[in-house]
């Protein structure tokens, strides 16, 4: 897995308006439909991502015509049923939605291929399609596990006009997959769906998109399906994609959770997309839902977000945006009717399950179902199993802790830009850095501007003393870095008003002595300290706000800070002080001694290759050498009135 995350501080409120990427389900059933049409198609609105990157590669390599006007604009020169290159192998990652139709176009096209994906793509069950796919004649070979991709496809001898089965009950993405390539066999052909069929609304956009490109499939319900002989695909022209409900769904959701209202435009009440429904089951929680014809609005209601119990089969993407959702609600929220979720990127209700819990969800969860019960929240990092909407689910848990997330970078598989625009409709809990050398005042003004603002105070330095007391104590030599970083990893410290405890023990001074004050500036210095306590210092993000003290508070901790502040005083001033601190306490101090030893660690702290000492350009010097605290807090307090 990789090992890239991203860390999100505690959220304040949410409020604007987002257009959205194109919908992922349309753009790749547009793609596929514009590759298999009589004439050339220009498609607006495309939805970049990692799924229609590899629909688009897997095109270009059976030959059709795929030429980019921009990102998000393509043209498809389509082949009329026959693609040009009739053996090839496509790689198509973890993309369902280009992986189950290719198969069923690919196998009813003539050619001989063979289909790939990622691991998980070939835990995914394709057994029903290709059972489907066999009835009509085609040739389909498993080339690993019955049942599952990859696949090896050959000309099929279509049969003559028949009638196939196929389950309905395990994806809804089998029955598009076969609907769609069956204008291929020529002849007419009726789909019976056995078991329940999940997902309609998945069924009435394939459906209104092979209509576009003027095939109609007669239907009787959601029992029979039928594509008569002569229907062929023709070019629309030009096709506009929808923007992705599902991905709608984050954004109501957060407008829903965080005051609001936030705005979401390429999707509204004229949508083809069932996932719009969600909109509904977050106005059931009492959310404030607005629509357009080309819009959706949500805000929070004032009493607070309640419970509901929902059957999701009409809405199994969209909602997983409400099993967090449900963080946020008063009672116990039951979502059912789920399985599908079993089969997708990942198992997702054993991964919603997990990652709920480690945040302090009570979670129960059966085969088909997953109930949440908020309890306090706690910080957690939360892993994301190469699932996109895990990592967008899971964002919207930062209202009520800073949280870290794993992988967030899976995202791209659609919707590569989505913590950007997650933060740019929502607030963060402000931070204000000051960073400084050692008695520089920087503590003492931090924690007193903290009090006047009602803020946390995070002393970071504290965090180092505590690592070398913490590593003196259970006798780790300080140039055992991997064995230090460990101690950093795991310290039990609880931070409070009167003191700091360390293992349940208040360390009252023993932090302060000169000799750990050494040993903190030489174990800072290790790579693997500071890696080990970033998401520790990070995690005191909250609301309503923080004021950190340390070295790289604006650098590295939180660079985002609206305020950051450079605290500095002459050396000679920052000895003398130390110095009356010591004789005030009843420690013995030498003032020469003092004014060396700073310099030192002055040297150490600003020279270390790791997250030196510097001001930042984006921060406010303050050099105190003349300054009384009280004139240095009053500073910092009226800069804040400006930048928070
Ligand atoms: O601020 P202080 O004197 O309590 O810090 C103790 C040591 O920890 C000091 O040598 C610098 C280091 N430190 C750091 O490297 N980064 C921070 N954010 C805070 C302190």
């Amino acid at each position: 897995m990789s090992t890239e995350f991203l860390d999100l501080p505690q959220l304040i409120s949410a409020g604007g308006t987002v257009r959205l990427p194109g919908s992922k389900s349309i753009s790749n059933r547009v793609l596929l439909l514009a590759a298999l049409a009589d004439g050339e198609t220009e498609i607006r609105d495309l939805l970049a991502s990692d799924d229609t990157e590899r629909m688009l590669d897997a095109l270009q390599t059976l030959g059709v015509g795929v030429t980019s006007s921009g990102t998000e604009c393509w043209t498809i020169k389509g082949c009329a049923g026959v693609f040009p290159v009739k053996q090839a192998e496509l790689f198509l990652g973890n993309a369902g939605t280009a992986f189950r139709p290719l198969t069923a176009a690919l196998a009813l096209a003539g050619g001989d291929y063979i289909l790939k994906g990622v691991a998980r793509m070939h835990e995914r069950p394709i057994g029903d399609l290709v059972d489907g796919l066999r009835q009509i004649g085609a040739d389909v070979t498993y080339l690993a596990h019955e049942g599952f991709p990859p696949l090896h496809l050959k000309p099929a001898k279509i049969r003559p006009d028949g009638v196939v089965s196929v389950r309905g009950d395990v994806s809804s993405q089998f029955l598009t997959g076969l609907l769609m390539a069956l204008p291929l066999t020529g002849k007419t052909v009726s789909v019976d769906v056995v078991g329940e069929l999940i997902s309609k609304p998945y069924i009435e956009i394939t459906l209104a998109i092979m209509a576009r490109f003027g095939v109609s499939v007669e239907r009787e319900g959601w029992q029979r399906f039928t594509v008569k002989a002569g229907s062929r695909y023709v070019s629309p022209g030009t096709i506009y994609v929808e923007g992705d409900a599902s991905s709608a769904s984050y954004f109501l959701a957060l407008g829903a959770i965080g005051g609001g209202p936030v705005r979401v435009e390429g999707v509204g009440q004229n949508s083809i997309q069932g996932d719009v429904k969600f909109a509904e089951a977050l106005a059931k929680m009492g959310a404030v839902i607005e629509m357009g014809p080309n819009w959706m609005s949500a805000r929070a209601p004032a009493g607070g977000l309640l419970a509901i119990d929902l059957d999701c089969n009409h809405i199994p993407d969209a909602a997983m945006t409400l099993a967090t959702t449900a963080l946020f609600a008063k009672g116990t929220t039951t979502l059912r009717n789920i399985a599908s979720w079993r089969v997708k990127e990942t198992d997702r209700i054993a991964a919603m399950a997990t990652e709920l819990r480690k945040l302090g969800g009570v979670v129960e969860e059966g085969e088909d179902f997953i109930r949440i019960s908020p309890s306090t929240v706690r910080t957690a990092a939360i892993d994301t199993y190469d699932d996109h909407r895990i990592a967008m689910c899971f964002s919207l848990a930062a209202f009520a802790t800073p949280l870290r997330i794993n992988d967030p970078k899976c995202v791209a598989k659609t919707f590569p830009d989505y913590f950007e625009r997650f933060a740019s409709v929502t607030r963060a809990a402000p931070v204000i850095a000051i960073d400084g050398p050692s008695a520089s005042g920087k503590g003492t003004v931090a924690a007193r501007v903290a009090a006047a603002l009602g803020f946390r105070y995070l002393d970071s330095g504290a965090l180092y003393r505590l690592t070398a007391l913490a590593a003196k104590r259970s006798g780790v030599n300080l140039s055992d870095e991997p064995g230090v970083a460990a101690i950093a990893g795991t310290l039990d410290v609880e931070f409070s008003e009167a003191d700091i405890c360390l293992n349940g023990q208040p360390v009252g001074d023993a932090i302060r002595t000169e000799e750990i004050s050494a040993a903190a500036s030489k174990v800072a210095a290790l790579p693997m300290v500071r890696e080990a306590l970033l998401f520790r210092q990070r995690t005191f993000n909250t609301a309503p706000g923080l004021v950190g003290d340390g070295r790289d508070m604006g650098s590295v901790i939180f660079p985002r800070a609206p305020l950051k502040v450079f605290l500095t005083a002459s050396a000679e001033v920052r000895a003398q002080r130390r110095y009356k601190q010591l004789i005030e306490k009843g420690l013995s101090a030498n003032l020469l001694d003092l004014l060396l030893d700073l310099q030192q660690r002055d040297e150490r702290d600003s020279q270390r290759s790791v997250a030196p000492l510097r001001q930042e350009v984006d921060a406010k010097l303050l050099d105190t050498t003349e300054l009384a605290i009280e004139a240095a807090v009053n500073q910092v307090l009226m800069w804040s009135k400006e930048a928070l």
